[in-house]
C-alpha cells in the first residue's frame, strides 16, 4: 500500500455519517473541517477536550460518551482513529477496512488508508497537500508548502488571477500607513490582479516596483494636472479604465474614508454604473502614533480619541472642527495633515483650557524607513516644529498617553 503515493480526492460529507474516534487534541484540530463539511459526525469517547466538548453542547456533533465497540464504523462514510489506545485504534482500523470505509490514524499513518492533507484556504480555494513519497512523509513539509501557497495566494505574491470570476471594475484599496507589509491581504490580492493601479503620494509605494511589467501605474499627485491630480481627473481616470474593461485599483494611503475622498470617488463611479469595491486599509491615525510607541488609548489615562483634520487653520471659516470643544476632552487629540498649522492649533487649544504642558508628539512618515518621532508640548509645539524641521506627512498626536510608553522608536 505504502509503495504507491496517495491519490488526492474531495470528500463531499454533506449529511454523511463521519465517526470520530477519541476526543483528544487530534479530533479537536480536525472536528471543526468536518463540521464545515456538513458532515454528520459521531464523536466516540469516553472524554473529550473542553472545545470538542463545547462542539458537542452546540449540537455540532453527536457525542456517545463510552469506549469504541465493534460496529462503531458499520454506517460510517469515512473515519479518524485517534485514541490514545493502540489496541482500540488497530480494532477500528481493521473495522473499517471490512467495511471499506476511508479511514485516517493518528497513532500510525502507515496502517491507515486515507490521510489528511495539510489543507489552506484562499478566496474559494482549498489548498491541500499531500507528500508523495509515501515511506517519506514529512508533516511539518508539507505545513510548510500549504502556508507558502497559502500566503502567497492571499498577499498576492503569487500570482493566480481568477480567470472566471475577475470582473472589469474599480477597487478602492487602502493600503494602509507606508510599510508595504501593512496593506491588507485582500487589498493586496486585488493590487497583484490589477491592469491599471492609480496610486496616491502617500501609501505602500514599495508595492509598486512589485507589479508586473504591463501593469499601468499612474501616479495620481503627478500628471496631467502638475503636483496634484485634481480630483475629478482622478474620477475620470478611474471611470475611463474601467469602461475599457480594465480592473483598475485605486491604492489609497491607509483608510479610503479617512481624509481619503474615498466616497467622492465611490460616487462618480457609481453615477457613471461602474461596479465599485472598497477595501479598508489601517489608518494612519491609529498605526503611524503605534509605530512611534503611542497607544491611542490606555487604562487609565485616555478613554477616548478624537481623529481630526488639521488642514485649515481653527479660525479659518472653512473649518468644521470645533476646536473649543475638543479642548475640554480628557482623551487623546489625533491630528492629521495638521503641520501647517499646528501653532494655530495649539494656540487654540491652550486658549479654551487644555493645559499648556500637555504632551504632543510628531510622528513623521510613520511605519517607513525614515520614520521620525520628535516630542514637545501644546506650549513649545509650534517652535519645534520649525528647529526640528518637521515636515509633513506626520500625525500630530496630543494627550498623555505621548508620556506614558518608553521610547522605543526615534
Ligand atoms: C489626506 S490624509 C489621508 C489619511 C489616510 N486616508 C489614512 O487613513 O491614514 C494624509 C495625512 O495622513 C497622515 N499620514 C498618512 N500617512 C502617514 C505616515 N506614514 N506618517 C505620518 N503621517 C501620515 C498625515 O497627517 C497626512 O498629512
Amino acid at each position: 500500500m505504502a509503495e504507491h503515493p496517495a491519490y488526492p480526492v474531495g470528500l463531499r460529507l454533506t449529511g454523511r455519517r463521519v465517526v470520530v474516534i477519541g476526543g483528544g487534541q487530534v479530533a479537536q484540530r480536525r472536528l471543526p473541517a468536518l463540521i464545515a463539511a456538513g458532515a454528520d459526525v459521531l464523536l466516540v469517547s469516553p472524554e473529550a477536550t473542553p472545545s470538542v466538548e463545547a462542539m458537542a453542547d452546540a449540537g455540532e456533533i453527536t457525542w456517545e460518551r463510552r469506549v469504541y465497540t465493534l460496529g462503531d464504523l458499520a454506517d460510517a462514510w469515512y473515519a479518524l482513529i485517534a485514541t490514545s489506545d493502540p489496541d482500540a485504534n488497530a480494532a477500528a482500523s481493521a473495522e473499517a477496512e471490512r467495511h471499506r470505509v476511508w479511514c485516517v490514524r493518528s497513532d500510525n499513518a502507515d496502517a491507515a488508508t486515507a490521510w489528511t492533507p495539510a489543507t489552506g484556504h484562499s478566496e474559494g480555494v482549498t489548498v491541500a497537500v499531500l507528500t508523495t513519497d509515501a515511506k517519506g512523509r514529512d508533516p511539518r513539509h508539507t505545513a510548510a508548502v500549504r502556508d507558502a501557497v497559502v500566503e502567497g495566494l492571499r498577499d498576492g505574491t503569487l500570482v493566480a488571477p481568477h480567470h472566471r470570476t475577475r470582473t472589469a471594475g474599480v477597487a478602492l484599496v487602502g493600503g494602509g500607513p507606508g510599510d508595504p507589509d501593512l496593506i491588507t491581504v485582500r487589498g493586496r490580492r486585488l493590487l497583484a490582479e490589477a491592469d491599471v493601479v492609480i496610486a496616491d503620494r502617500l501609501g505602500p509605494r514599495d508595492l509598486l516596483a512589485e507589479l508586473p511589467p504591463h501593469v499601468e501605474v499612474i501616479d495620481a499627485a503627478k500628471i496631467p494636472y502638475g503636483r496634484y491630480m485634481a480630483q475629478e481627473a482622478i474620477n475620470n481616470a478611474l471611470i475611463e479604465h474601467a469602461r475599457q474593461g480594465k480592473s483598475v485599483v485605486r491604492l489609497k494611503g491607509g483608510d479610503p474614508y479617512v481624509f481619503g475622498r474615498g466616497m467622492e470617488e465611490l460616487q462618480a463611479l457609481a453615477e457613471a454604473g461602474i461596479a465599485c469595491t472598497v477595501v479598508p486599509g489601517i489608518s494612519s491615525s491609529i498605526s503611524v502614533p503605534g509605530a512611534a510607541g503611542i497607544p491611542v488609548t490606555h487604562r487609565g489615562v485616555a478613554h477616548e480619541f478624537t481623529v481630526v483634520s488639521g488642514h485649515v487653520a481653527p479660525d479659518d471659516e472653512r473649518s468644521l472642527v470645533d476646536w473649543p470643544s475638543l479642548a475640554k476632552l480628557t482623551g487623546t487629540l489625533v491630528v492629521l495633515m495638521g503641520v501647517d498649522k499646528i501653532g494655530k492649533i495649539a494656540e487654540t487649544l491652550i486658549a479654551h483650557g487644555k493645559p499648556a504642558d500637555t504632551p504632543v508628539a510628531l510622528v513623521q512618515e510613520g511605519t517607513t524607513a525614515a520614520q521620525r518621532r520628535v516630542d514637545a508640548t501644546l506650549e513649545t509645539v509650534a517652535e519645534t516644529v520649525r528647529t526640528q524641521e518637521v515636515r509633513p506627512p506626520a500625525v500630530i498626536v496630543i494627550g498623555e498617553v505621548v508620556a506614558i510608553g518608553p521610547r522605543t522608536s526615534a
